[in-house]
């Protein structure tokens, strides 16, 4: 199965933007993401086959899986390196990371609140992986926490790893704490929650944050439920990867 976009009738009628896109954010303080930018989705490469995902589609959720691998030709949008930033909010764990542009912007603008709460201590460890980078991680991964090359969130430009400075344990931090109940508000939801293991494959991650807009991110975080099953709960449409991005 190629991956599959939520068709979200809801969202408008604006292709490959997201309500916050849309609406441009910031007069509540919060992200206020490119509109050029489709945080969700691939890049679109040129050709009426790579056009097809899009027809008629409002918003899309990328779902990143081992069901749902991604094409070996797909390409972020806009990745912008964090060290380049001016990013006041949070530290870096190395000056490499990269992270799709609207990304930065949703983080920025968390981090920013976090720290107007008193919250603050936060070190981004990872972002957007390219697929020898996931590669390199899974073969020294022995914990299952590495998805195969090709199957992970990172390799989108979309999610980002965090922990606190001088934590050992990301999940017992202040930090953390704030994150799980605020991030849904800037568009991130706590990918590989606690209890869910069986559905999303993966071990509990309290560092694992991916984007996905607003207002997918509160759906699924007042829901408590994974990314999978918000895509089943919807009425969604199967596009197989190859039309997606050859
Ligand atoms: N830790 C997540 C599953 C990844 O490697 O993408
Ligand atoms: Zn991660």
């Amino acid at each position: 199965m190629g991956i599959l976009w939520i068709l979200c009738a809801v969202m408008g009628s604006f292709a490959g933007c997201t309500d916050a896109e849309r609406d441009g954010g910031g007069a509540d303080g919060k992200a206020a993401p490119s509109a050029e930018s489709p945080a969700n989705g691939p890049r679109r490469e040129s050709g009426p086959e790579a056009e097809t995902p899009q027809a008629g589609a409002a918003a899309g959720i990328l779902l990143v899986n081992s069901e749902n691998p991604l094409p070996e030709a797909y390409r972020p949008e806009a990745l912008v390196r964090l060290y380049d930033q001016n990013h006041r909010y949070f530290q870096l764990a190395k000056a490499d990371i990269e992270i799709c542009e609207t990304v930065f912007e949703a983080m920025d603008a968390m981090f920013a609140a976090a720290h107007k709460d008193g919250v603050t201590g936060f070190i981004v460890t990872s972002g957007y992986r390219t697929r020898a980078e996931q590669q390199a991680i899974f073969s020294a991964a022995a914990d299952g926490t590495a998805a195969k090359p090709g199957e992970s969130e990172h390799e989108t430009g979309l999610a980002f790893d965090v922990t606190a400075r001088g934590s050992e344990s990301f999940e017992s931090t202040p930090q953390f704490a704030w994150l799980f109940a605020h991030c849904a508000e800037y568009g991130f939801i706590l990918r590989y929650p606690k209890g869910l293991e069986a559905v999303t494959g993966y071990p509990f991650e309290s560092w694992h944050y991916r984007y996905v807009g607003e207002p997918h991110a509160a759906n699924i975080m007042d829901k408590g439920i994974a990314l999978e099953q918000y895509v089943l709960e919807l009425e969604i449409e199967s596009v197989p990867a190859q039309t997606k991005n050859t």
